[in-house]
């Protein structure tokens, strides 16, 4: 685990926006899972002036989502598949062929549903880089409290905490109760889990997510089993860390730390890249 300190949410948000940036300049073809809510909309409007500035080119990127509400149209106001299209997608060369956005109103059966969404994952080869917020109660995508570590796709029951955070997005209609969202087990299968946490009220969870036991009632804490997962917080969201002189200092020898497709300079070898099936982890 890699935890990067940064001062603000504006230095952390271009700081995330590098690494994504120099992943898909590194591999074109790159699957990347995205994630909503507040905290990421920073690393998107960078990635967005990427796009303009430095020509980063989605044009072969592929798109799958962390999480979406069950029963929300797309085209809802508060779908997040909205919310992708609002602040990133409309706004970069995405291919819409190579979208693969939960659906919260599917027509399957929702247990089919989710078997497709893995099985989708899968044949595509997997998700190379998955951005991720967290709950104030340790939640991951919409992965509550309780949740399986080794859970995958499915429906989530959202806990009160959750739905009174989101009750401001909701003006016009109810906080839905049930999600679709991906399992901890889905998140933890990508090749590399790229976690962003802003402000005071993180801290707790962040504490508990990186320094405290792995543990169900904190489904963050599951990043601590996967091998390569890059933490971008501000200095609020890291003010209850344990370790932060350790982190500091590993940070100071980030580019060592991170696999060659994640690094600035372009990767040697074609072969180096993980869409080709040669994972350098
Ligand atoms: C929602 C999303 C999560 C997100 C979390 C934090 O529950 N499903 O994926 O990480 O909210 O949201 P925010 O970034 O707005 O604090």
């Amino acid at each position: 685990m890699v935890v990067l300190i940064t001062e603000n949410i504006e230095e952390g948000s271009r700081t995330a926006a590098r690494l994504v940036g120099q992943a898909v300049n590194n591999n074109p073809a790159l699957r990347l899972g995205l994630a909503a809510g507040n905290t990421p909309t920073g690393l998107y409007r960078n990635l967005v002036d990427l796009h303009r500035s430095e020509r980063l080119d989605f044009s072969r990127v592929e798109i799958f989502s962390l999480d979406e509400f069950l029963g929300l149209a797309t085209n809802s106001a508060n779908s997040y598949h909205t919310f992708y299209h609002q602040h990133l997608l409309n706004h970069v060369n995405i291919d819409p062929t190579h979208l693969h956005l939960l659906n919260g109103q599917t027509d399957k059966d929702i247990a089919s549903y989710c078997s497709y969404y893995e099985q989708l994952i899968r044949d595509n080869g997997g998700i190379d880089l998955q951005i991720l917020g967290i709950g104030r109660n340790g939640h991951l995508g919409f992965n509550e409290p309780g949740s399986s570590l080794n859970s995958r796709t499915r429906i989530s029951l959202l806990s009160a905490s959750t739905r009174r955070g989101m009750a401001r997005l909701f003006t016009q209609a109810h906080v839905p109760e049930w999600a679709v969202t991906m399992g901890l087990g889905t998140i933890l299968e990508a090749r590399v889990l790229l976690l962003l946490a802003f402000g005071k009220q993180k801290a707790a969870a962040v504490a508990k997510a990186v320094e405290g036991p792995l543990c169900a009632s904190i489904p963050a804490s599951s990043i601590q089993l996967h091998p390569t997962s890059i933490l971008v917080l501000d200095h609020e969201a890291a003010s209850s860390l344990r370790n932060q002189e350790y982190y500091r200092h590993e940070a100071s020898q980030l580019e060592a730390l991170l696999p060659d497709w994640l690094r600035g300079e372009k990767s040697s070898s074609v072969a180096d890249s993980p869409s080709t099936g040669n994972c350098p982890f």
